[in-house]
C-alpha cells in the first residue's frame, strides 16, 4: 500500500504522516516513511529526536558534497539513509539533493518513482511531500492507493489543498482523502466540505497538545497520545486501512 502526504506549507503534513506511519505499524504493518521534503523532519514527529533526525540529514549532504557513496539500489538506500524509528517504523530521507545523477537509485529518481519502487506486498510505505503541487503532478505515471491531502481552514491552504486534489483526480493517480486539519468549530468544518464537494473529509481537531510536542522536538503520539488531535489522526489511519 503506498499513501502520500501532501498539502500547503505548514499545514501539518509532518505531522500527520508521523501518526499515521507509527498507528500503521502498531497495527501490524511493516511500515517506511519517506521523507521527501527538502527540509527533512519526519524524524522528528516520529519520535527519534534532533539529533537522529540531523544523522539523517548530514548523511544526505555528505553524499550530495561527493563525502559518502551512493546507494546502489532503492533498498540500499532505505538502508544507509534510514534508521529504525518508534513502534517498528523504518524512516528514510529521500529528498532530493543539489546535484543528482541521473537515474541514480539514491539521488537521480524522484521520490514517486521511489515509492513504487519501494512498494511490495505487506509493506505500506507512507511519503511526506515536498509542499505544493510538484510532486503530485508527477504522480501520473506512478498511481499510489491514496493521496491525503492535508489542509487548514484558510482560504490559501484550501485553494492549494483544492489543486492537489484536482490533480489528483484528473489523472485518477490515487484515491483522494482530506485531512481538515486544525479544525476549531463547525463553521471550519463546513468551509472545507465545501471546498471539497463528493470527497471523504477527516476533521482533526485544532490541538495545543500536538503543537507543545513540537515545541520540545518530541512525538505526539508519544507526548500525548490522548489527546484529540492525535487521537483523530490515530482513527484516520485505522480508517485508510480497514478501507483500503
Ligand atoms: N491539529 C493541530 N493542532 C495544532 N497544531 C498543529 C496541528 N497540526 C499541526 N500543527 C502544528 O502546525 C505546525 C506545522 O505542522 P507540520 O510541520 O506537520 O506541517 P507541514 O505541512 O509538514 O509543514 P512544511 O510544509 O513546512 O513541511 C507545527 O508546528 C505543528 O505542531
Ligand atoms: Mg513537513
Amino acid at each position: 500500500m503506498k499513501i502520500a502526504v501532501a498539502g500547503k506549507g505548514g499545514s501539518g503534513k509532518t505531522t500527520t504522516c508521523a501518526v499515521l506511519a507509527r498507528t500503521l505499524a502498531r497495527s501490524g504493518q511493516t511500515t517506511l516513511a519517506l521523507d521527501c521534503d527538502s527540509n527533512p523532519n519526519l524524524g522528528i514527529s516520529l519520535g527519534i529526536g534532533e539529533d537522529a533526525t540531523e544523522h539523517l540529514i548530514s548523511v544526505r549532504d555528505a553524499v550530495d558534497a561527493g563525502d559518502e557513496e551512493h546507494a546502489l539500489t532503492a533498498d540500499d538506500l532505505v538502508e544507509r539513509f534510514g534508521v529504525d524509528a518508534p513502534d517498528g517504523v523504518r524512516l528514510a530521507v529521500v529528498s532530493a539533493i543539489q546535484n543528482p545523477e541521473p537515474g541514480c537509485p539514491c539521488c537521480g529518481i524522484s521520490p514517486e518513482q521511489l515509492l513504487g519502487q519501494l512498494a511490495r506486498p505487506g509493506r505500506v510505505v507512507v511519503a511526506d511531500f515536498e509542499a505544493g503541487l510538484g510532486t503530485v503532478m508527477r504522480l501520473d505515471a506512478n498511481p499510489i492507493d491514496v493521496v491525503l491531502v492535508v489542509v487548514e481552514p484558510t482560504a490559501k491552504s484550501l485553494e492549494a489543498g483544492r489543486r492537489v486534489a484536482e490533480s489528483v483526480q484528473k489523472t485518477g493517480v490515487g484515491r483522494v482523502v482530506v485531512a481538515a486539519n486544525r479544525m476549531r468549530d463547525d463553521e471550519d468544518g463546513a468551509r472545507v466540505r465545501t471546498a471539497f464537494p463528493g470527497l471523504e473529509v477527516v476533521p482533526v481537531p485544532d490541538d495545543p497538545a500536538i503543537m507543545d510536542a513540537e515545541r520540545r522536538g518530541v512525538a505526539p503520539l508519544d507526548a500525548a497520545p490522548n489527546a484529540p488531535g492525535v487521537r483523530a489522526l490515530v482513527d484516520l489511519a485505522d480508517q485508510l486501512l480497514s478501507r483500503r
